[in-house]
């Protein structure tokens, strides 16, 4: 499966949810998760990513490793989003700023 990380929080671009072939994504308020048992593994969510925040799970940088569960977790409870939208107003603040896991509004 591949995995959302930190970066995504707050910044939520959405980029990579219309590429998806299998509707894999789910939305919280602040983060997209991807859902490990229906990602088909194509990687082609992963250039569409402004803030390169998806990787495939055997892939994930050692600091990342917690997201693989709460990916997993967050998709059963969040809804599905197949659509991209705008993303929040200040998602440019928040690009590059690393360590946002307290932020993740669940
Ligand atoms: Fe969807 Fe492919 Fe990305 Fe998995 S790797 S979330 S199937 S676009
Ligand atoms: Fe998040 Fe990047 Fe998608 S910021 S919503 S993983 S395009």
């Amino acid at each position: 499966t591949f995995v959302v990380t930190d970066s995504c929080i707050k910044c939520k671009y959405t980029d990579c949810v219309p590429v998806c072939p299998v509707d894999a994504f789910y939305e919280g308020e602040n983060f997209l998760v991807i859902h490990p048992d229906i990602c088909i593994d194509c990687g082609l969510c992963v250039p569409e990513c402004p803030v390169e925040a998806i990787f495939q799970d055997s892939h994930l940088p050692e600091s990342q490793q917690h997201y693989l569960q709460l990916n997993a977790e967050l998709a059963e409870v969040w809804p599905n989003i197949i659509e991209l939208k705008a993303p929040p107003e200040d998602a440019e603040e928040w690009t590059g700023v690393v360590n946002k896991l307290p932020l993740l509004v669940k």
